[in-house]
């Protein structure tokens, strides 16, 4: 009988615990996804005890904390720390969110785990590999199209028209719905994925842009967008509060549309 095990170096094991300081006087345990493919080495669980109270009330900060003062060999991403560049997106306490925008407090349980987004390559600890997602989005080409003479001053657009945008412009392209998304877990490589559809529909409703057939061409694919099952990880994880699934039954409606 055929026997299954996973290879050795994809388990996790037991890495180095970094005590509090002496004096802390509120401490909570971090237990942090560690990784360098470098040293040939499997990935571990390092437990770092941190003085909350020597730092601000958010993930990203008792992570800059930890970097700061206790392990500076931790790699993460991160820029703006107001929920607009979408680059601190993790997996915090079993959900995919933005480590700027949601305070430790908030994790239930004695140890908050942090690992890197799920279902992507690890370039090192918390930084995921997102070639492959920005290849995707690319592909569908997030530019305005028409061959209408550019005006002299500005596309114009109408409130209501320029209304169809709101719940849409707003995504920052963390792919925190998309490594939610088992569809994609499972076809990633030909499945556009939630935030790269709700893109897609983004550029559809624009009234300003002359190149829906063309776009909803590009899409006409058994797998670019017939792979969401509408099992709605995406629209529960949003840290926008953006609803991906609604984009993508939204894109299914005008390829029906269009035929009937
Ligand atoms: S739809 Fe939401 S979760 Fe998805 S990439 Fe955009 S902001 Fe992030
Ligand atoms: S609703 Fe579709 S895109 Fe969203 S998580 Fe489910 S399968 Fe993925
Ligand atoms: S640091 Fe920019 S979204 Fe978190």
């Amino acid at each position: 009988m055929a026997e299954f095990a996973l290879p050795k170096n994809s388990t996790i094991g037991k890495g180095k615990h970094f005590p509090a300081p002496a004096g802390a006087k509120t401490v909570k345990t971090f237990k942090i996804y560690r990784y360098d493919p470098a040293t040939g080495e499997n990935p571990r669980w390092d437990i770092y005890d941190v003085d909350v109270g020597a730092c601000g009330p958010m993930v990203l900060d008792a992570i800059i904390h930890i970097k700061n003062t206790m392990d500076p060999t931790l790699a993460f991403r991160r820029s703006c720390r107001e929920g607009v560049c979408g680059s601190c997106a993790m997996n915090i306490g079993g959900r995919n969110t933005l480590a700027c925008t949601h305070a430790w407090e908030d994790v239930p349980g004695g140890q908050l785990q942090i690992s890197p987004l799920p279902h992507m390559p690890v370039v090192r600890d918390l930084v995921p590999d997102l070639t492959l997602f920005y290849a995707q989005y690319a592909s569908i080409e997030p530019w305005l199209h028409n061959t209408t003479p550019t005006p002299q001053g500005e596309w114009l657009q109408s409130p209501e028209d320029r209304s169809k945008l709101d719940g849409l412009y707003e995504c920052i392209l963390c792919a925190c719905c998309t490594t939610s998304c088992p569809s994609y877990w499972w076809n990633g490589d030909r499945y556009l994925g939630p935030a790269v559809l709700l893109q897609a529909y983004r550029w559809l409703i624009d009234s300003r842009d002359e190149a829906t057939g063309d776009r909803l061409d590009a899409l006409e694919d058994p797998f670019k967008l017939y792979r969401c099952h509408t099992i709605m990880n995406c629209a529960q994880v949003c840290p926008k509060g953006l609803n991906p699934a609604k984009a993508i039954a939204e894109i299914k409606k005008m390829m029906i549309e269009r035929v009937i």
